[in-house]
């Protein structure tokens, strides 16, 4: 379902519509004429084109925090078009670009010329400076102009920042700039050589372990740096137990943070490293079942604030080395809405639950207004069946690489369409 240009009318019938900035569900048909919904009542001008949505929930299309689009230098991997595309397919609207290109995103002119090359394209797309020039994790990067240019926030995510002093400074510039700062957590030394959760698996494998105190020692002293500078600390792709519950005792303590959890934290473990598959090595590591029902406990229970992709595309050249020598990383967007709905929904989440942990609590996390849902407003809406059971296959990518350990295994819930003023993506 490649997007195409927006049909001039298109109505989707039959669905309930459900807003996540009010809560509020009806039954309704939604008309969308030039890109915009229509007043309610409105008759339906003859060829409009028809998404069936019985059965389907029509909501805010979704919003990831965290994807690698790998342009510029990687784009044999991925570019802002194909990284686009995959958002499409997956019901993501928006997408937050992290700066680990190469070279990295860490000046005003380099936020520029993303927004520029991805103006005109379907989905929004909000670029993420370095924390540190080149991300060399020495000396902060220019902070100010890049916000200035339209960063979002500030990562050097695909690396820690190990100096603790240069974070220090980092959360309190950015909180002056009232962005978050969102740290790669976990320590390099500690992480050593690891390709896998460190555990009797890894030993029985053996391979080398990452173990979970690599994240939960790096995630302790950021949440004390955000505690005594007052900045705001934004923890990606929690993965242990440990760092769920550090993250809740500071929450607890009155400290303003936010956290995210990625859709294979929490529905896929370390066993899938058993067949030596690269498509599940990244980083954090796949753990244990005991972490991943802790993270999805704290989705649940709002200690994480929200579910982020970390769509991080490799070629298959790249996944095809060995598990010491493949990179970390795995495609997300495509799969995120089946996978994270059919774990949270095994949990006894609602589909609304869900969307909202797609929507409204990232958009909260990164300050952004979402698009109202009523006449007048551009179309920016996803549709899901949150009952269909499918395989998710091959064909279903459609980002420029392939690395997901998702193709064969069933999901429950799966996105029908996504619309935007832009483009349009069904599979009708
Ligand atoms: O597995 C990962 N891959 N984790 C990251 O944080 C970075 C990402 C990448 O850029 O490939």
């Amino acid at each position: 379902m490649a997007t195409r240009p927006l049909p001039e009318v298109v109505l989707i019938r039959g669905g309930t519509l459900y807003d996540p900035s009010t809560g509020h569900s009806r039954q309704r048909d939604v008309l969308i004429v030039d890109g915009m919904l229509a007043a309610d009542g409105e008759s339906v001008p003859s060829g409009a084109h028809v998404i069936e949505a019985a059965g389907c929930v029509v909501t805010h299309g979704f919003i990831d925090l965290h994807a690698h689009f790998r342009e510029p230098g990687g784009e044999d991997k991925e570019t802002l078009a194909t990284g686009a595309e995959a958002a499409m397919a997956g019901g993501f609207t928006r997408v937050c670009v992290m700066a680990n290109t190469d070279p990295p995103v860490d000046s005003p002119e380099a936020i520029a010329a993303i927004r520029e090359k991805s103006a005109q394209l379907p989905v929004i797309i909000y670029p993420i400076g370095a924390i540190t020039a080149k991300m060399a994790g020495l000396e902060l990067a220019e902070l100010r102009g890049m916000r200035s240019a339209g960063a979002v926030a500030f990562s050097d995510d695909g690396k820690p920042v190990t100096d603790g002093q240069v974070l220090r400074n980092a959360l309190l510039y950015a909180a002056d700039l009232g962005l978050p700062i969102i740290n790669h957590a976990e320590d390099a030394a500690l992480r050593g050589a690891g390709v896998m959760n460190e555990g009797a698996l890894s030993t029985r494998l053996g391979l080398p372990g990452n173990p979970g105190m690599a994240e939960e020692s790096m995630v302790y002293r950021d949440l004390l740096l955000a505690q005594n500078t007052g900045g705001r600390l934004h923890v990606p792709h929690v993965s242990t137990a440990g760092a769920v519950d550090q993250i809740r005792a500071f929450k607890a303590a009155g400290v303003a943070i936010t956290a995210e959890a990625t859709p294979h934290h929490i529905a896929l473990t370390e066993e899938l490293l058993r067949g030596f598959d690269t498509a599940a090595k990244v980083a954090p590591p796949l753990r244990t079942d005991r972490d991943r029902e802790a993270v999805l406990a704290g989705l649940l229970d709002g200690v994480i604030d929200c579910i982020a992709t970390d769509h991080a595309p490799h070629t298959v050249e790249d996944k095809e080395l060995d598990m010491v020598n493949a990179p970390f990383g795995m495609i997300a967007l495509e799969s995120a809405f089946g996978l994270a709905h059919q774990a949270l929904a095994g949990a006894g989440a609602t589909v609304e639950q869900v969307i909202d942990m797609l929507t409204a609590r990232p958009a909260k996390v990164m300050g952004l207004e979402l698009t109202p849902l009523k006449p007048g407003a551009a179309a920016e809406l996803v549709v899901v069946d949150p009952h269909e059971e499918w395989t998710f296959g091959i064909g279903d990518i459609h980002s420029k690489s392939r690395n997901t350990p998702v193709p064969g295994m069933r999901l429950r819930g799966r996105v029908r369409a996504t619309i935007t003023s832009k483009g349009l993506s069904d599979i009708n």
